[in-house]
């Protein structure tokens, strides 16, 4: 299967000359330091062997206690926060049917989602909802001491209880957590939960390929040996060649781009799918690069539906953007623009031409707009949009930000900054 592919040419003709000054040098042995595992943060790269870490026992296991757990129930909530629940919310979106949550015939349970933010709003309609429907629960903490998904599961865990009763309720929950730390973990094996375990070596947002991802999305139906088979061919291109890849020919344009004056990166998609993929992409570059005063800060736009917020600024504002397209290249082309007699819209002109067509041509007037306007641009080139081609695209920015971190002499397996709110909000609240 063809690999994803990434363009870069048209940004680096607008890199200043000086900042492509030993970039290459710099590329090389931030590849050579994280294949080989030697840098900081090293303790956490076990993520780079994830598609292979699978071992068709565990996916056996994986897939036996989705569907489990399917049988059981109509609606299946996912808690989590951060990597513990993005990365399963960018695929599903991704590759999942628009419209499933309204479809009551589809034989997959409908995925929620909780313990993701603090809401009471939220949060009690959940309950309210869910309150006369058959569901179960999976509830990720690596740590297993989160607390805004330790609240949440306390309150869903609470009403399953009321619903079923204690002995039943714990056949509808999955935990996935620490193999012997934690709350979560304490509860798993005292209340008899199936249980996974999330990799000692592998952080929060590089997790999706690991259990914290393939166990919600077995759930939902998306195919998780298409996802691994994406992610191990990428993989494979990247191990040939760690230095001319489409992970590696990312990582130097980005980094170039933020040596030029373009601090800000902008994901841009065409496919409102991929919007939850910006939000995954967003928390794995942020936290991984956000340090010490450095850092490519990351933002995201769905187009063109932004267009029609963001366009004005992203043409014409302050110039301190690039952008990094999606571009799908093939989605359905059988919806085409009907004709009409009386053409009272004026669309005649697009009569039988595919709606997919139309959007491919927005998304190059845009990105050609954009260039002119000063913005220098990336595009990733995906197929399909279909769990294999997730899987390569997750993998390749995965590796892709280990590089550019060490590029910055970052550190891009840790979050200090993380902790500070932690630590404010539990003196506030009065933890003991
Ligand atoms: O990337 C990270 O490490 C964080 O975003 C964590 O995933 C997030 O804080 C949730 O942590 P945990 O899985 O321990 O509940």
């Amino acid at each position: 299967m063809k690999p994803i592919s990434v363009w870069v040419d048209e940004a680096l003709k607008m890199a200043n000359h000086q900042s492509m000054n030993g970039l290459q040098e710099s590329l090389r042995s931030a590849a050579y330091t994280l294949s080989n595992r030697k840098g900081s943060g090293n303790e956490f790269t076990g993520w780079l062997d994830l598609p292979e870490r699978i071992t068709p026992s565990l996916r056996d296991e994986i897939l036996l206690s989705a569907e489990r757990l399917r049988n059981h129930s109509e609606y299946v909530v996912v808690v989590g926060i951060g990597g513990s629940y993005l990365g399963t919310r960018a695929v599903l979106e991704a590759v999942g049917r628009p419209l499933h949550h309204l479809d009551q015939d589809d034989s997959f349970p409908h995925i929620l989602f909780a313990g993701h933010h603090l809401s009471a709003t939220y949060h009690k309609e959940l309950l309210r909802f869910l309150q006369n429907k058959d569901y179960a629960l999976i509830v990720i903490s690596k740590s297993g001491t989160t607390t805004e998904p330790a609240i949440a599961f306390r309150l869903l865990k609470q009403q399953l209880i009321e619903k079923y009763g204690e002995e039943n309720t714990s056949t509808r929950i999955i935990a996935i957590t620490d193999g012997e730390k934690g709350a979560l973990r304490t509860m798993a094996d005292s209340q008899g939960y199936t249980s996974f375990i999330v990799p000692d070596d592998v952080g929060g947002r590089y997790s999706v390929l690991s259990t914290v991802g393939l166990v919600p999305l077995a759930t939902a139906g998306i195919s998780i040996d298409e996802l691994l088979q994406g992610a191990a061919d990428m993989k494979k291109l990247i191990d040939k060649d760690p230095v001319e890849n489409p992970a590696a020919r990312y990582a130097l344009a980005r980094i170039a781009m933020y040596y030029s004056g373009k601090p800000v990166e902008i994901l841009v998609n065409y496919e409102p799918g991929l919007t939850q993929l910006g939000e995954w992409w967003k928390q794995l570059f942020g936290e991984s690069e956000g340090k010490q005063g450095k850092g490519i800060f990351p933002a995201a736009v769905s187009n063109t539906t932004d267009l029609h917020s963001m366009g004005q600024y992203i043409q014409d504002g302050l110039r301190i953007l690039f952008e990094t397209v999606i571009s799908v290249e093939n989605t359905d082309d059988e919806l085409t623009i009907p004709y009409t007699t009386d053409d009272l819209d004026g669309l005649n002109y697009l009569a039988g031409r595919p709606l997919h067509e139309v959007n491919t041509i927005a998304e190059e007037a845009t990105r050609q707009a954009h260039i002119d306007g000063g913005v220098p641009n990336i595009k990733i080139t995906l197929p399909e949009l279909n769990p294999y081609y997730l899987g390569q695209l997750i993998y390749l920015f995965e590796y892709a930000c280990g590089l550019s971190a060490y590029m910055l002499n970052l550190n891009p397996f840790d979050q200090p900054g993380v902790e500070e709110y932690k630590t404010n909000m539990f003196r506030l609240l009065g933890k003991r």
